[in-house]
């Protein structure tokens, strides 16, 4: 594996598609970018028909072109393997390599992500290509980051074809050895369901109601298998270009992601990260710190990641797709960089005029260099420049960590279930949202996580856990430290398999407490506690076998009974939530949680979002301005956004950001 980063400061750019224009324009795009202070472009993700315009027959000329220009005005490369859109030419040759749907229609030809991961065709196709092109570029100098298809599984997450299912099939064989196994683990006697021969092994196919622990099982060999597309496109590059950087774009969002990004950021060199804010959404700034810290809290060593792509203003592809506001651009790309990115990119370089994305806005927009997107662009170039310092530094420990599992995501979320309007990633994002307005920083973190460090945890909607991770979780308030379960957490094992004697199961004994019955509540019900909080969406009728009550369900089916518990355990503290406390509610708790865990808000608070960043001794301090009224963080410094000294107070003015370099 290699670390080396591939830029010498901040990266900054975006995907570039030179082929959808003529080569005057790439002159002018090379001078465009210099200006913007571009250092790095990504190239070639939608390539493939234009590299083997036919079976075997490769077109270099256009790329050699791209490549040299690029390279001769020191922008370095991030090449793509282009196998993310295979070829209308394939396609026809070959039908079978598109996905086919759980309804078990198949994909058409005429979109992108028209690829099977199991398929045996498409693999052999996509590797030729694939060596081709890194047998061709490795050498050359401007390439310093290799880039895998693109966001692998964003279109082609589950195939439900029949090469797919018997790759399904061997893949149980090897995780659980023979069909006693699978028939227990399964719970195959429901419905008499018994398997007696590893051919008759369903796939979620149809509409039925499948077995949930037969639908997690599609979704972890989904990912493996994609897994498995991705790890041979890396090794294929591998073997020509052995000491370059291989990644590819994640897409780490507030919900379960489409493969299980912690499980693969392991194989990839740099763990990148593709984000886009959605327009509807009111606070799309803790969207991107969420974003975020779940990517810094899944990257090994909690080091530097990149930011590889986000949007510069309008998206195209919701109801309404409106512009970023003034300033809204810089403002998002610095919140990821002060949450550990070392380098901002953006999908893409020139908005096209043509094809599905024609209305996603470019850095070089559709009304030109001279508008707020130019102005902004160039600005930002510039203010990544003056940071160039930060490169390598990483976020200053957080003492929170909050768990989120896509395992836990794909359980909750699939199959028959006492209430099927929630999201998983709901509860986890109230949670980071309530911290984050306390400007406390949080890791988002996958169960399996070393919690040792941690001051306090909390564990929202965790649905699945295994007795190890739940063991972590309990070992944290036995040191002394405080701990947060929600409702719905612990509910079911590594199986999928409800845990026996009351909810929430892997974390009862830990909290105290035994609930038997869930009362969810319909969307618009709500209902009070006794202490004057609120909740809703959820609610459960619990004993308490060995905890304190601190607050009771004031109205309601449940009137009288315990809502919120509270453990002393070791020196340590566990807390139960069994509601959905509404935002103010939860305010309030956290509050109190944070006192008992001794943690102070790092200084900013109520929308100024302060984050720091440190290397060997030095500290930056990163203060977001998400509100329109000037805020002032008591710091000394230089200010490297203006260029300013800071004495002993930094002013920052509405919906700005600046960046202190420390003086202690
Ligand atoms: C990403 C994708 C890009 C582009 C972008 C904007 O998800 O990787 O190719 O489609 O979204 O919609």
């Amino acid at each position: 594996m290699t670390t080396h980063w591939p830029t010498s400061g901040l990266g900054f750019g975006g995907d570039y598609n030179p082929e959808q224009w003529s080569a005057e324009v790439w002159d002018e795009d090379v001078r465009l970018m210099k200006e913007a202070g571009v250092n790095i472009v990504t190239l070639g993700v939608f390539s493939w028909g234009a590299l083997e315009v036919a079976d075997g027959v490769f077109e270099w000329a256009w790329l050699d072109r791209v490549i040299d220009l690029l390279h001769r005005n020191g922008i370095a490369v991030d090449l793509a393997t282009p196998t993310a859109s295979p070829p209308l030419w394939l396609l026809a040759a070959h039908p079978e390599i598109l996905p086919v749907n759980a309804d078990m229609t198949r994909r058409h030809p005429g979109a992108r992500d028209g690829w099977c991961a199991n398929s045996a065709t498409f693999r052999r196709y996509a590797l030729r290509m694939t060596k081709a092109l890194a047998e061709r570029y490795a050498a050359h100098p401007a390439v310093v980051l290799w880039h895998v298809s693109n966001e692998i599984g964003g279109g082609n997450r589950r195939c439900h074809c029949d090469e797919s299912l018997a790759a399904f099939r061997g893949w149980l064989r090897l995780r659980y050895g023979s069909l006693d196994n699978l028939n227990r683990a399964w719970g195959t006697a429901f419905w008499g369901l018994h398997v007696t021969d590893w051919d008759h092994v369903p796939a979620p196919r149809g509409v039925e109601a499948h077995n949930p622990a037969l639908v997690l099982d599609y979704d972890r060999f989904c990912s493996d298998s994609l897994l498995d597309h991705f790890r041979a496109e890396r090794d294929a590059i591998r073997e020509f270009a052995p000491t370059t950087p291989i990644t590819t774009n994640f897409m780490v969002g507030p919900h379960q992601d489409v493969v299980d990004y912690p499980r693969w950021a392991r194989h990839v060199d740099v763990v990148a990260n593709d984000h886009y804010t959605v327009p509807t959404d009111p606070l799309s700034a803790q969207d991107i710190a969420f974003s975020a810290d779940r990517v810094r809290g899944m990257t090994p060593g909690r080091g530097p990641w990149l930011l590889m792509e986000h949007s510069v203003s309008a998206h195209a592809w919701y109801p309404v797709n409106r512009a970023k506001a003034p300033r809204e651009l810089v403002r998002d790309s610095l919140g990821h960089v002060a949450r550990g990115a070392d380098g901002a990119l953006f999908f893409q370089w020139r908005a096209s005029l043509r094809g599905a994305e024609q209305f996603l806005q470019g850095m070089v927009s559709h009304a030109g260099p001279d508008s707020k997107i130019g102005r902004e662009v160039r600005e930002l170039g510039a203010v990544l420049g003056r940071l160039a310092e930060v490169r390598g530094s990483t976020v200053a420990p957080a003492r929170v960590a909050l768990l989120f599992d896509n395992e836990a995501g794909w359980a909750f979320s699939r199959g028959l279930k006492p209430h099927k309007e929630i999201g998983y990633g709901d509860e986890p994002r109230a949670w980071h949202r309530a911290l984050w307005t306390r400007n406390v920083l949080v890791d988002v973190v996958p169960p399996r996580t070393d919690l040792s460090t941690y001051d306090l945890v909390i564990v929202p909607t965790l649905f699945l856990v295994d007795d190890e991770s739940a063991a972590r979780v309990a070992a944290v308030a036995r040191r002394g430290g405080v701990v947060v379960v929600t409702w719905m957490s612990g509910i079911v094992d590594h199986e999928n398999a409800v845990r026996p004697g009351g909810y929430p199961g892997a974390f009862r004994e830990l909290l105290g407490v035994r609930s038997e019955e869930f009362f969810p509540l319909h969307p618009g019900e709500r209902g009070r506690l006794d202490s004057g909080a609120t909740f809703c969406t959820w609610s459960e009728l619990m004993d308490v076998v060995d905890a304190e009550v601190v607050a009771r369900y004031a109205d309601g089916p449940l009137a009288g009974g315990p809502a919120l518990t509270r453990r002393a355990v070791g020196s340590g503290t566990a807390y139960y939530v069994s509601c959905a406390l509404e935002p103010e509610s939860m305010d309030e708790f956290v509050g109190q949680v944070l006192d008992d865990a001794g943690i102070e808000p790092s200084g900013g608070g109520a929308g100024l979002d302060v984050v720091r960043r440190e290397k060997d001794g030095a500290t930056w301090v990163f203060a977001l301005n998400h509100g329109d009224e000037e805020r002032r963080v008591a710091v000394k410094g230089v200010e490297l956004v203006t260029g300013e000294t800071v004495d002993h107070e930094l002013v920052v003015p509405g919906r700005e950001v600046r960046v202190v370099r420390q003086i202690r």
